[in-house]
């Protein structure tokens, strides 16, 4: 076996990461569809969500008053309290706990103790005149409740869950009422709060952009997450969203941001790359044959692909050959994450040693230079196919809106790791825009993906201030 051999092999793995200028244009018609099939009706169990948030305007900066906000995202559950100040600005105190391990696939009433439990602390320490006010018969706290998983919402303050994603499986969750369950065990602890918003963490992310944007940044149309998961909302106009019964409308409302839950786009694979890695990775989640866009595009799934495509050079012993003792961690599943991936694509350092190290360090393997070279273009390869297929479902919206005929400059909220972090993935975005036939050079000019700091906590706060 020669050393190139090894970088030929992994440039033809790379090559099936590339994605074409005509698949692009594909996925962006089908997402159209998809959104509009999903407005219309929630029979297609395998289609885009497209979730009614009940959040049915924009914040305009003037927003005021003292709000709690939780969040439970893939891996924390964060808690804090928000002071708008009614002039574009806030202020915020936070408070981040891990959720232990055994939680996530415990029962129900654990990981919801789990949570009311942080919550009184975190007022007892940060809000105790809070409690005394509450015995003189004031008001409780609103609190604004992320949680980042597909749910039924049916109003602002309501929604079962509809299956878990990341690493979460608690059967005894799903078709529950999330804020109920919340308040429930809140109510137990005589914590002085009501739930009053279920909010998704791109719903909150839209709101807090919005709040934050003066009239020159442009019209804030998207709130997005690329971070463990990925997922998109919108402003939708009322008339479009046909599968909301008249009555559960407000009246006069004009339109509903949208949760799409973009990360089950073409879960039925009809356009999107899937190569043997994807299929193995989607074996080993806990929601098989859902969620397929994410499991191509968002942090929790970069190292594993990784991995996946080095095991796949090392049985085909191109890869770790002379390595004594391969040990276990390389053949264990989920040992590498976004961030040694994003390491290793910026490493410039002579023969690479950064990435020598990091595979020392996090699966303890010894590595040549011409691995390292390998992995690296693994990585690349891995990086923007996830960079370029995250334009489709920002395109599908401004094409599907017509917002770049409504508006002169379009301001995209963005969250999460993977797009505050990982290097070059905001700038390939950008790039593949400008390969979507109807947006191209010019109209990529005009869209702006900007980092919505923050989001779930003050966007959770500005739901709660309107409910
Ligand atoms: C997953 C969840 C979605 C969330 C996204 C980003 O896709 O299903 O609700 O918005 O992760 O956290």
């Amino acid at each position: 076996m020669t050393k190139s051999s090894l970088i030929d092999r992994a440039t033809e793995i790379a090559k099936g990461f590339e994605v074409s200028p005509e698949l692009l244009n594909k996925c962006v018609d089908h997402f159209i569809f998809q959104a509009n099939e999903g407005l219309r009706s929630n029979s297609n169990k395998r289609g885009l969500p497209m979730i009614p948030s009940f959040v049915t305007d924009i914040p305009t900066g003037k927003e005021k008053g003292l709000f709690l906000a939780v969040d439970l995202g893939g891996t924390n559950f964060r808690v804090c309290s928000v002071t708008l100040n009614g002039d574009n600005t806030f202020h915020m105190t936070h408070v981040k706990h891990p959720v232990p391990k055994d939680l996530f696939a415990g029962t129900s009433t654990q990981l919801f103790e789990f949570f009311a439990e942080k919550i009184l602390i975190f007022v007892q320490q940060h809000h105790s005149d809070q409690f005394s006010s509450i015995k003189e018969g004031n008001e409780k706290l609103k609190l604004g409740f992320t949680f980042s998983f597909p749910v039924n919402q049916t109003a602002l303050n309501k929604g079962t869950l509809l299956r878990w994603t990341k690493s979460f499986s608690i059967d005894d969750t799903v078709n529950q009422d999330v804020v109920k369950l919340l308040q429930d065990q809140l109510d137990k602890k005589l914590v002085p709060c009501i739930v009053s918003a279920l909010v998704n963490d791109t719903v909150g992310t839209l709101m807090s952009r919005a709040y934050s944007t003066t009239p020159e940044d442009g019209y804030t149309l998207i709130g997005s997450i690329f971070g463990t998961g990925t997922n998109g909302c919108y402003m939708e106009d009322i008339e479009n969203i046909k599968k909301l019964s008249k009555d559960s409308i407000p009246e006069n409302t004009k339109g509903m941001v949208i949760n799409t839950e973009w990360g089950s786009f073409d879960n039925d694979l009809k356009y999107l790359p899937n190569t043997k890695y994807d299929e193995a990775i989607d074996k080993l989640t806990p929601n098989p044959k859902f969620h397929m866009f994410e499991k191509r595009i968002s942090g929790m799934f970069l190292g594993e692909t990784l991995r996946q495509a080095l095991v796949d050079l090392y049985k085909e012993k191109l890869i770790f050959q002379n390595v004594d003792d391969m040990g276990e961690k390389f053949f264990k599943p989920w040992t590498l994450d976004s961030s040694n991936l994003a390491l290793i694509e910026v490493d410039d350092s002579t023969d690479q040693i950064i990435t020598s190290l990091l595979f020392n360090q996090s699966i303890h393997l010894p590595t040549t230079v011409e691995e390292r070279k390998a992995i690296k273009i693994l990585v690349k390869a891995i990086s923007k196919r996830a960079a370029y297929l995250s334009s489709i479902p920002l395109a599908g919206i401004v094409i599907k809106t017509n917002s770049l005929e409504k508006h002169d400059l379009i301001d995209i909220g963005a969250d999460g790791s993977v797009i505050q972090y990982y290097p070059g993935f905001h700038e390939n975005v950008q790039e593949a825009l400008k390969l979507i036939n109807r947006i191209g050079v010019s109209g990529e000019k005009r869209i702006n993906i900007r980092i919505a700091k923050d989001g779930s906590g003050v966007g959770a706060a500005l739901c709660a201030s309107v409910a």
